[in-house]
């Protein structure tokens, strides 16, 4: 399964990625818009355990995203369970050198259509940290609506932050071309 973007691809990980993930992901500017699953600093041995665990997923839930054969970000989907199970929550980080390309906003968005389309949900959401308004416009952009503030749920390095919920229904999204999905 491969999800083709402008200038970029949505793939499954693959031997030898670890290198470029661990040189990308050690950003404390990441780590702090992120839950503290994702370390700081992103040591070479839970880069190699990241790939080990995440190569051939069926069905694929975290995408990498590759420029130039370059992990550089992901964006994952968290299946909920039970009741919520046709709620998917969307989860990303980008390489800093790539940041303010738009890039994310066209991964978020190929992402959200392939749960729809594949995984047969019918709402995706995320949650974001409230000092984190740049991954709020990516949201926007992906054509995702804020519903709600949850007040002083997060603790991030030490700081009380609210976290800002943003979701798109499925009857709702204007997905980008199928042409663009493969696999
Ligand atoms: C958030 C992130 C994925 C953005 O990806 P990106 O591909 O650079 O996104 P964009 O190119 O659309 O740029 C971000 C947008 O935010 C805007 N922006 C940047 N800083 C901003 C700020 N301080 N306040 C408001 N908007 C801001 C930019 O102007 C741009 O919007 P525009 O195109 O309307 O001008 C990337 O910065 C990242 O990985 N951050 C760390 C991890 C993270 O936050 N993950 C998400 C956790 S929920």
């Amino acid at each position: 399964m491969v999800l083709r973007g402008n200038g970029f691809i949505l793939r499954d990980w693959k031997k030898g990625d670890e290198i470029s993930l661990q040189r990308n992901a050690d950003n404390v500017r990441i780590f702090n818009c992120l839950t503290d699953k994702f370390p700081s600093p992103y040591t070479m041995d839970f880069a190699e355990a990241w790939v080990n665990m995440h190569s051939d997923q069926d069905p694929m839930l975290i995408f990498a995203l590759d420029i130039g054969g370059e992990i550089a970000g992901a964006v994952g989907i968290e299946l909920k369970e039970d009741v919520y199970r046709k709620t998917g929550v969307i989860g990303y980080w980008l390489a800093e050198q790539f940041w303010g390309r738009g890039i994310m906003p066209e991964a978020v968005k190929l992402v959200t259509a392939y749960a729809f389309e594949r995984l047969g949900l019918i709402r995706m959401q995320a949650g974001i940290f409230s000092k984190n308004p740049r991954s709020m416009r990516v949201l926007e952009k992906a054509g995702y609506q804020k519903e709600a503030i949850l007040r002083n749920s997060v603790v991030k390095n030490g700081e009380v932050l609210d976290e800002h919920i943003y979701a798109v229904l499925k009857q709702a999204f204007i997905a980008p071309p199928l042409n663009q999905i493969s696999g």
